[in-house]
């Protein structure tokens, strides 16, 4: 089948996204809309989610197919994300770009929010020109994995976290440190004032078998830390030094993790090419410089895409599905219904 155009949606978390390919990879128009609400709220706050998806979704549509000069009716197949995620917002997603597919009597692709991450550094744009099987380590706020990326559709899953995603901890600690919401970025500004070995803190899992990944044993470690010097809870009196020495150690105590989790990826998975960083923690300096170490004491490249397409996007919903036409599956998933977990 030779396809033109591809427009896809993404909804699964707090970011609307959409995005037009064609059908040999370029991107033709994307935007990402970020739900600024929850900034406020501290958190993604699922039922406003949901709604502000739907309230986005119509003129975010119209914008990226003006940015394409383009109208729906050139578009000849389209793809939601419909899990895992939000249940609320994957439903508004997918039913929206299904409606679409129906009324324009197009094929819809139903497609997983982790397999689009980690085929989005495949894109032939980014010039990686990245070759099955690479290792992925897939780090956000909702995820925490690690996946040797075989074959498009055959991934195996070599570990995960068994709490709180590495993005999760970020956020939990920031809040701790009385930085604002999503943490992570703050919270490696701060680090930069800091001294990375000003406390000893845990590395979860270090030095285990496999390559599962912990994160609550160090952030509760974080939290006694800071009672030590804030007994009243009074986060925002924290001295700047102080909080910037934590900020710094527990930054290289995930990154310490990371790397060590990716050591013994890469021993599970000999065969691989390459390492690639995905998901809104790989925008983390500190976090990339470790696994660029590991990466270069296997000889093997280490590849990061750019952030915008690291983070939640349409984008890498479009070209996973993409990848699966590539590999010639016929598109017809009208029928599959959005689901919160989707292993
Ligand atoms: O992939 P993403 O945009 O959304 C999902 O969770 O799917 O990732 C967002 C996460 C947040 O937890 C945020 O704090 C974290 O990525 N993050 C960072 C940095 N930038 C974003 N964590 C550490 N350092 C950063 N520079
Ligand atoms: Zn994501």
């Amino acid at each position: 089948t030779s396809v033109g155009r591809l427009l896809a949606i993404e909804t699964s978390c707090d970011d609307t996204a959409c995005a037009i390919l064609a059908y040999d990879g370029t991107i033709l128009a994307e935007c990402v809309l970020s739900q600024t609400d929850h900034a406020i709220l501290g958190g993604v706050v699922p039922e406003i989610a949901a709604r502000a998806h739907l309230d986005a979704l119509p003129a975010l549509v119209a914008e990226v197919l003006k940015k394409a000069s383009l109208t729906l009716a050139d578009i000849d197949i389209f793809a939601g994300t419909t899990g895992p995620g939000l249940i609320g917002g994957l439903i508004v997603g997918s039913s929206y770009a299904k409606g679409l597919a129906m009324a324009l009597k197009r094929p819809f692709m139903a497609v997983n929010h982790i397999e689009a991450h980690i085929l989005t550094p495949r894109l032939p744009s980014l010039g990686a020109a990245l070759h099955f099987p690479y290792l992925t380590m897939l780090v956000s706020g909702g995820h925490c994995q690690c996946v040797s990326v075989e074959q498009t559709g055959h991934y195996v899953r070599l570990g995960g976290t068994i709490d709180d995603a590495a993005g999760e901890a970020f956020d939990k600690v920031a809040k701790m440190l009385g930085l604002g919401w999503p943490g992570g970025p703050a919270l490696e500004k701060l680090a930069t004032e800091g001294r990375d070995d000003a406390y000893a803190l845990p590395r979860p899992l270090k030095g285990r078998e496999g390559c599962d990944f912990s994160f609550s044993g160090l952030k509760t470690a974080v939290n006694r830390l800071i009672d030590t010097q804030d007994p009243t809870g009074t986060r925002d009196a924290l001295p700047r030094q102080f909080a910037a020495d934590v900020a710094a150690s527990f930054q290289r105590a995930v990154a310490d993790v990371m790397a060590d989790r990716a050591e013994h990826a890469l021993a599970l998975s000999p065969n691989a090419t390459a390492l690639v960083v995905a998901g809104g923690v790989a925008a983390n300096k500190t976090l990339r410089h470790a696994l660029e170490q590991v990466a270069s004491s296997h000889g093997i490249p280490f590849f990061a895409p750019p952030l915008r397409l690291c983070t939640d996007n349409a984008v890498m919903v479009a070209w996973a599905a993409l990848e699966r036409l590539h590999a010639g599956e016929t598109p017809n998933d009208i029928d599959t219904a959005a689901r919160p977990r989707w292993p």
